[in-house]
């Protein structure tokens, strides 16, 4: 009740934080929203950098979802109430205050709230991502697919937490907007199979 407001509020501001950006700065790199496909994540900082950068990258955005649902939950918050807690966080990573508002996509920090929120729905979201990535070796493709099967858990075990997802999940596919469009025209941009 009383918490969901400066929750939601907070939230948004840690979600603000970019990491992408943040480490790009710390490694000398260039801001991750001039170069590849100019989003500041870690799928993006991995191309630009490399792997030690774009897993601190990782870490940062999923704490930032990881935090306030575990804090909204210690207080005592219903699963809906942490979901909307986790949705400001996942909002502010996309229209961060701090960096012109032109922020991510949100898929580590939405990994980040599911895990504390319903963790088997992150179990099932996180092995839907790693077995359409190892088929496909596309990022975005495996990020979307995670999280139409997250709000799809999530109306079994924890309906309370079904509509906040949804949301989630429509607004991360319009965010995909250009990479679902490179999809189409054969152009997304994929990693190499390793070996
Ligand atoms: O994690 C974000 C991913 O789904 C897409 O990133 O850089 O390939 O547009 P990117």
């Amino acid at each position: 009740g009383v918490w969901l407001l400066p929750l939601c509020a907070a939230a948004y501001l840690l979600g603000s934080i970019s990491s992408a950006i943040l480490v790009c700065r710390l490694f000398g790199y260039p801001d991750p929203r001039t170069q590849g496909s100019s989003n500041p994540g870690a799928t993006n900082v991995l191309r630009i950098g490399g792997k030690p950068a774009a897993a601190l990258t990782l870490l940062g955005d999923v704490l930032k979802g990881t935090i306030p649902v575990a804090v909204a939950y210690g207080l005592g918050m219903n699963a809906f109430g942490a979901a909307m807690v986790g949705f400001c966080a996942f909002l502010g990573h996309l229209f961060p205050v701090f960096f012109q508002f032109r922020g991510g996509k949100g898929v580590a920090t939405a990994f980040g709230l599911l895990f504390p929120l319903h963790w088997p729905s992150g179990l099932v979201a996180g092995a839907v991502w790693l077995v359409v990535f190892a088929v496909t070796r596309i990022s975005s493709v495996a990020s979307l697919s995670a999280f139409v099967a997250a709000p799809i858990s999530l109306w079994f075990w924890l309906p309370a937490a079904f509509w906040p997802m949804v949301a989630l999940t429509a607004i991360m596919v319009f965010r995909h907007r250009s990479n679902l469009a490179k999809l189409l025209s054969g152009e997304e941009l994929g990693f190499r199979r390793k070996g």
